[in-house]
């Protein structure tokens, strides 16, 4: 044996010594066969959010070498990102356009396991999960944009303070624990920062952590029927990981194309004393704003907090539908629905904001 082969045997040993790690079991866990139809990504789309999750926490962690949460300086400090420190400019980008495909990719995958009944027994519970996620993924959404601390994500987390606090009986409690007082300012914007760069991130992880396990321990549903047979099957190490690798790539370069040609920007900046003439929140709150434009606000907010919990608890409902009448479509109609109102009050908004 060479000196570099037996070097290379001692440092495996030495390793294995240190490190009992049984690597039978490890190969075993990889190489475990998922169903043929992950081959497709509208099957296997909840790794798509997974890794842009990891492009958020690597562009993140870059920019908060450069941030700076505090009211007089949030701003600058985005700008000097932007404009001086070297790429930071395609960090941001990367970092905001990866933050709007999460959320588009959470919707899709929600969609498709929805539309396929794939949260029916047994996977109720990773359903609920999975909403928690959903509302996780919202919240790094809201606090990422108001961190900016522009004229518009300004009057947004305002908006959104003031419409917390019209929520019954715990509403005046939970604004002012969002703003850290009475009004919107630098308490407001470091407990933004904290849940932003802190505990989301550790929820999340946390969360997915459960989420991937119970799917693990399920298996993914099969195609067609919850009960239906599967027709092929391949192992996870290497096949289905050449299938995310693959995916991660194609979406590593729509994420650089879309932060070429549309670079992050910057809006004025922001200013508590003159109102903007129209406040936007991120496209994904246009259904909600929209549909507090169109009754009182205790209404709306009351709906909404329905809405969400019908969600939450929709396995549940959808069992006891099922239970009366098995062959039931309803879910496919109220789904649909939910997918074309939801839709219809994001076009609406959207097209009042660009009058
Ligand atoms: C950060 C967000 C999320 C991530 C990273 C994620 C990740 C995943 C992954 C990797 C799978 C395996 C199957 C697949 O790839 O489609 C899965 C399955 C599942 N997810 Fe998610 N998920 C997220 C959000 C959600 C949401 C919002 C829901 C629904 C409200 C949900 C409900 C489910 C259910 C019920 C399964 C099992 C589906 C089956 O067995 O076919 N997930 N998720």
């Amino acid at each position: 044996m060479s000196r570099v082969a037996s070097a290379l045997v001692r440092a495996n040993d030495w390793l294995r010594e240190r490190f009992p790690v049984d690597q039978q079991v490890l190969i075993s866990m990889g190489s475990e066969p998922v169903p043929g139809h992950l081959k497709r990504w509208w099957w296997c789309l909840g790794g798509t959010p997974a890794y842009l999750f990891i492009i958020q926490a690597v562009t993140g962690v870059l920019l908060t070498f450069y941030y700076v949460p505090t009211p007089d300086q949030a701003y600058e400090s985005v700008a000097a990102i932007t404009n001086q420190v070297r790429f930071g400019w395609y960090i941001r980008s990367l970092h905001k356009w990866s933050a709007n495909l999460m959320i588009v990719a959470v919707l899709l995958h929600m969609m498709r396991v929805f539309f396929t009944g794939a949260y029916r027994r047994p996977r109720e519970g990773n359903w609920m999960l999975g909403v928690l996620l959903l509302l996780l993924t919202l919240g790094f959404g809201f606090t990422g944009y108001s961190l900016v601390y522009e004229q518009l994500s300004f009057w947004g987390a305002t908006v959104a303070a003031n419409i917390l606090q019209s929520i019954p009986l715990i509403g005046p409690d939970l604004a002012g624990f969002l703003r850290g007082g009475s009004h919107v300012g630098s308490n407001m914007l470091t407990r933004l920062f904290v849940f932003h760069i802190g505990a989301l991130p550790t929820l999340m992880v946390v969360v997915l952590l459960g989420h991937l396990l119970l799917m693990r321990t399920h298996g993914v549903s099969p195609l067609g029927s919850p009960a239906g047979p599967d027709a092929k099957r391949f192992p996870f190490i290497p096949d289905h990981l050449f299938t995310e690798i693959a995916v991660a790539l194609f979406l590593m370069f729509i994420l650089t194309f879309l932060a070429i040609v549309f670079p992050a920007g910057l809006g004025p900046k922001a200013n508590p004393l003159v109102t903007p003439e129209h406040i936007k929140p991120e496209w994904y709150f246009f259904w909600a704003f929209r549909w507090l434009k169109l009754m009182p606000e205790q209404a709306a907010v009351a709906t909404q907090g329905l809405f969400i919990a019908l969600i939450f608890f929709w396995p549940l409902i959808d069992a006891r539908i099922r239970k009366r009448r098995p062959d039931s479509e309803l879910s496919i109609w109220i789904g649909a629905g939910a997918v074309i109102s939801l839709l219809t009050l994001t076009v609406w908004e959207s097209l009042h904001l660009l009058h």
